[in-house]
């Protein structure tokens, strides 16, 4: 399973970059907004800064809604780089567009996904990545895990290249069930990724290691 990171923050993507076992970043608006990104220019440097510091996929999202203006936006994304993947949601409009990146050659990420109605069609239209967001399912009493499980399933059985992005991670025990269910990638905060490295008997255990290496 690969490691993304979710989110805008550089510093929080220096960090897990340096862990040496990051894939990757997504963004979203809302978390460029939160790190004060703000017009058209310094929206494409922020992407551009975050492709120098990591070597891997970049998904940067599509701000409209129409088929024509997400295909021209995403033109302008996916030259930035080539690690950009275009982000682009789960609509009419957006599937359209999807198949038109694919059949260009275009990467592409679907984003806002809560069924595995939507993994089928983004599928279909050749999504690179699909985007199912867990944490936001667990919020209104769906199981998350679930459906990364059964979109795995069904991507199985018919054969479907498209990537599982399990998004909207909210802690470290999200991203082992994801990969116990088949999630090809996780996209997590900061915060989620180093709570995979804690346990208090690890904790335990070294500081005895510690005291004991004194005596010797
Ligand atoms: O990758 C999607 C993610 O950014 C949404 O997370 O926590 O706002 O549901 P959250």
């Amino acid at each position: 399973m690969k490691f993304f990171i979710d989110t805008a923050n550089l510093a929080h993507i220096k960090d897990a970059n340096d862990l040496g076992i990051l894939d990757g970043v997504t963004t979203n608006p809302s978390l460029m907004a939160k790190e004060g990104i703000k017009g058209n220019d310094a929206i494409l440097n922020h992407y551009k800064t975050i492709c120098e510091l990591v070597d891997g996929d970049i998904s940067a999202e599509v701000l409209s809604v129409t088929f024509d203006e997400m295909v021209a936006e995403g033109k302008i994304l996916a030259a930035i780089h080539p690690n950009i993947v275009v982000k682009i949601p789960m609509t009419k409009d957006g599937i359209k567009a999807i198949k038109w990146f694919s059949d260009n050659g275009i990467r592409t990420n679907c984003t806002l996904v809560f069924s595995a109605g939507q993994a089928i069609l983004a599928a279909k239209a050749g999504a690179t990545y699909l985007s199912p967001f867990i944490g936001r399912l667990d919020d209104t009493n769906w199981d998350g895990v679930d459906l990364i499980a059964q979109i795995a399933n069904i991507y199985a059985i018919q054969g479907f290249e498209t990537q599982i992005l399990a998004a909207s991670i909210r802690n470290p025990l999200h991203i082992v069930k994801c990969a116990e269910a088949g999630a090809d990638v996780c996209t997590c905060p900061l915060s989620s990724i180093l709570g995979l490295l804690k346990h208090p008997l690890t904790d335990i255990g070294l500081a005895q290691f510690i005291e004991d290496a004194k005596k010797m």
